[in-house]
């Protein structure tokens, strides 16, 4: 089974060609961020329109780069949503011109699972159940995953995401945009002890988590030492602000997979690209016994093949949309009854 899969949520025009399970026969990413890092953000109107102006050459690259007819695809899948509700239109209008062309089902994707099926990819023998931890741009949250298209929401952030905090904290110290990426690079020379700030919600009996705390903290804390004249060392700030976000992530995972009963984590979203949280979470994980999967770094952001990976498990569950179907910019991952 060929799966031709289109991601436009965010800022990312992806395109994937999927054999099979698992067997990736071409993709492309074509990011945006040169476009919107002039504004500090992306910038949803010109997100659609960079969409639109790249989805035709983008998908002629696509299957002539692998050598593909559009006559062999199978099926369609797409994502609808959570994301830019315009940026979303534009992929699933695509998609559905393509599904009616050539006469074959069309596969609605929710983001977020696209994200968790980036580890489905990777590993041949990983199978639900599972805890799903997801640390995105836009999301920050635990599921247990009882199956494929079937969810149960354990926490998730009451503020912002934990790659929203990162990209805020980056932009008010000056680091340009996404702040996530060179904040780690940053830290990597930084101490993590040198500056104490919040771990919030950390002994909270639930599973949620509050990321605006520790962020005005590291703003307050730059304002602080500015006034005081007092020079500010990035590296140990960025060091500081990692650890603090990723041992409560890290923390929470842990008592919820423990709790619920879960041996294995899978970590997805694009702050799985962290390096310092690759490296302590899996360190922790082993020290507990306790099984975590973090997609290969080409996977970790946004791109077409993930969705591809979900549209097959949909597709194989039988789900198809029909031809009137919309984008849902606030879609939660599918609940498990
Ligand atoms: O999953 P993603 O590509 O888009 C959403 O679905 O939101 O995630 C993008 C987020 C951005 O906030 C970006 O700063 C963050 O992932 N990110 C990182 C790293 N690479 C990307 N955050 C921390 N460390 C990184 N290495
Ligand atoms: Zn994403």
């Amino acid at each position: 089974m060929l799966t031709f899969a289109i991601e436009t949520s965010c800022d990312e025009t992806s395109l994937a060609l999927l054999r099979g399970e698992r067997e990736v026969v071409a993709s492309l990413v074509s990011s945006q961020i040169e476009l919107h890092a002039a504004y500090g953000g992306v910038v949803p109107e010109l997100a659609a329109r960079r969409h639109l102006e790249q989805m035709n050459p983008l998908i002629e690259e696509l299957f002539e780069g692998a050598g593909i007819g559009f006559d062999q695809v199978d099926v369609v899948g797409v994502t609808i949503g959570p994301g830019l509700v315009i940026a979303l239109l534009v992929g699933l209008s695509a998609a559905k011109a393509f599904s009616f062309a050539r006469g074959i089902p069309l596969v609605g994707v929710n983001h977020l699972e696209g994200h968790i099926c980036a580890n489905f990819l990777a590993n041949p023998n990983l199978r639900p159940p599972l805890l799903a931890h997801i640390v995105s741009g836009g999301h920050t949250l635990l599921a247990k995953m009882i199956d494929h298209g079937r969810y149960e929401l354990i926490g998730e952030t009451l503020d912002d995401a934990v790659g929203e905090a990162f990209d805020k904290v980056g932009a008010r110290l000056g680091l340009g945009y996404p702040g996530g990426p060179v904040i780690d690079e940053l830290a990597k020379t930084g101490d993590p002890g040198a500056y104490p700030l919040p771990r919030a919600m950390a002994k909270t009996r639930d599973y949620n988590f509050s990321l605006s705390g520790v962020k005005t903290a590291v703003v307050n804390l730059v304002e602080t030492e500015r006034a005081k004249g007092t020079p500010v060392d990035i590296s140990d700030l960025c060091a500081s602000f990692q650890e603090a976000v990723f041992e409560v992530q890290i923390d929470k995972a842990i008592k919820a997979a423990r709790e619920h009963r879960l041996e294995r984590i899978v970590l997805a979203g694009g702050v799985s690209a962290n390096s310092y949280l690759r490296r302590v979470y899996a360190k922790r994980a082993e020290r507990e016994g306790i099984e975590l999967f973090i997609p290969p770094l080409s996977l970790c952001t946004d791109n077409a093949t993930m969705i591809a990976s979900a549209a097959y498990y949909r597709h194989l569950a039988g789900d198809a949309l029909d031809r009137s179907a919309a984008v849902d910019p606030n879609l939660r991952l599918p609940a498990g009854l």
